[in-house]
């Protein structure tokens, strides 16, 4: 259904995710159709530029992050005016706040109006209170928060109790953009659309799972940020977690928010607790040191940073779901920065056959779902070798690529997460519970760390040795180690 015109404020406008993914994002939506006439894309920072300024940021943006052939001159135009921007400090209660409130002075009350927070978590509770206190906060807005809410249990709480005093939780939008993943979303369809996979899909038939989001890229210009995160809070807590939630949860429902929801969660709570005493077996943490990257050196994490750090950019860790479906099948999950390649995926380790008949054994079926790069879906069959004698047996794949099988582009996750706000569809978000929840069972793992430091792996490799070691202590290997 066409969307009616609305109004998207962006605060951080001037920021690095605005003009990595958001503007692009907005963009694309125009292009597909779906930015109505008169509808608002409203940044506002700190920074005293006008409309032309930033809309000049913007257009720079696009040129940066989308392909000449994709930018038409008059479609670009064309968003451009609907761009605006203000100056304002919002977390500030005593900035001025008149030009914000222009822009909303007309605005008819049932005209949807997202206020997008792209700044730090610890803003998000002023902007909010500053919002309610100008009179922003109509029944017809709604407020997105980037990930990572807080750094811990308890300033997620903090975070979650502020804005929730400004905004009722069906206004909320936590933001997880692996979530709009077209291949994370399709996990759902994959499961729960297809009874040749879910019927296999408990400990009966499942040996292990693992869940890795590798990225060559290092620290990079974001060590500020970075630095006070590290791979456990960056993307262990929200990112990874919430894609097993969607591997290890029950059919919900229906695809309402609320039944997808409650399954999510149960997930979280059934995760078997890690205790201090378990954190150095069941968790690796590392951070990469000096090594090659495509044939060229580059640099260490501290040596990038400057000065000396304890922050992981490295965690693999084994979790438990603690459910008659799950029983006691590992899940481990990985990611990474500095790895030898830029790869998301989930691999599902089937259960060998109980007896061979053949000479050589079956190696395990592995249902390999790759959410980047070229999305698609693997399945490892035994087949037999093609030799005239004997009856050996060697795995070959069914690959589909998503790609070539519907033939056309693949939306940035953020483009389908934008709009599901602006229609007030939050399935794909994280609801103040799970985001405890995960918060919860990682807070032992951030207690540990307060003391010891993380192990150094060599920039281009796959992490440090105890992360193999780790997966050798269960019989088990990681998925380029398979062969
Ligand atoms: C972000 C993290 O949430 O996800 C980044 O803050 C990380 O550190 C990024 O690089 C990875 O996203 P993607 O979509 O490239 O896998």
């Amino acid at each position: 259904t066409p969307l009616e015109p609305f109004d998207y404020v962006v605060f951080g406008a001037t920021g690095d995710l605005t003009m990595r993914k958001l503007l692009p994002a907005l963009y694309w939506r125009y292009r597909d159709g779906q930015m109505p006439k008169g509808a608002r894309v409203i940044g506002t920072a700190r920074s005293a530029l006008d409309d032309a300024a930033f809309r000049d940021r913007a257009r720079d943006a696009l040129g940066k992050f989308i392909k000449p052939a994709d930018l038409d001159p008059a479609q670009l135009a064309e968003f451009l005016d609907m761009v605006f921007y203000v100056s304002l400090d919002g977390a500030k209660a005593d900035a001025d706040w008149s030009a914000m409130k222009a822009v909303f002075a007309d605005a008819p009350p049932e005209r949807v109006r997202v206020f997008y927070l792209a700044t730090s978590p610890e803003l998000y509770g002023d902007i909010c209170r500053n919002l309610s206190d100008q009179g922003l906060v109509t029944p017809a807005a709604r407020v997105v928060l980037e990930k990572p809410i807080g750094h811990d249990l308890e300033s997620a709480r903090q975070i979650n109790d502020s804005v929730g005093q400004y905004f009722a939780e069906t206004q909320i939008f936590r933001i997880d953009h692996y979530l709009g993943k077209e291949t994370v979303q399709n996990l759902i369809a994959l499961r729960f659309a297809n009874p040749v996979f879910e019927r296999l899909w408990d400990s009966d038939a499942i040996s292990s799972v693992q869940i890795t989001a590798a990225e060559t890229v290092g620290v990079e210009s974001r060590a500020a940020y970075y630095d006070h995160s590290g791979a456990l809070r960056d993307m262990i807590q929200n990112h990874l977690l919430q894609v097993m939630c969607l591997v290890a949860m029950e059919p919900p429902a229906s695809l309402a928010s609320e039944d997808v929801h409650i399954e999510k969660l149960k997930v979280l709570h059934a995760l078997k607790p890690i205790t201090p005493g378990d954190v150095g077996q069941v968790v690796v943490r590392g951070q990469y040191a000096s090594g090659e990257m495509d044939g060229k050196p580059v640099p260490g994490y501290v040596e990038e940073l400057g000065h000396d750090s304890n922050t992981e950019t490295f965690v693999a860790l084994r979790a438990e779901v603690h459910s008659w479906r799950w029983g006691s099948v590992p899940f481990y999950l990985r990611s990474g920065k500095r790895l030898p390649n830029k790869v998301s995926e989930i691999v599902i380790t089937f259960r060998r056959p109980p007896w061979s008949i053949f000479p050589n054994l079956s190696e395990p079926n592995k249902l390999v779902i790759r959410l980047q790069p070229e999305e698609g879906i693997e399945l490892s069959i035994m087949s037999k070798d093609p030799t005239p004698d004997g009856m050996t047996l060697r795995p070959a794949d069914i690959d589909i690529s998503f790609e070539k099988a519907f033939g056309r582009r693949y939306p940035d996750a953020y483009e389908r997460l934008l709009m599901d706000t602006v229609r007030g569809d939050s399935v794909l978000f994280m609801r103040r519970a799970e985001v405890e929840a995960a918060w919860t069972w990682v807070q032992p793992i951030l207690d540990a760390w307060k003391h010891g430091s993380p192990k150094p792996y060599k920039a281009g490799t796959w992490g440090p040795e105890a992360a193999r070691a780790m997966l050798d202590a269960d019989n088990r290997r990681w998925h380029e180690d398979m062969g």
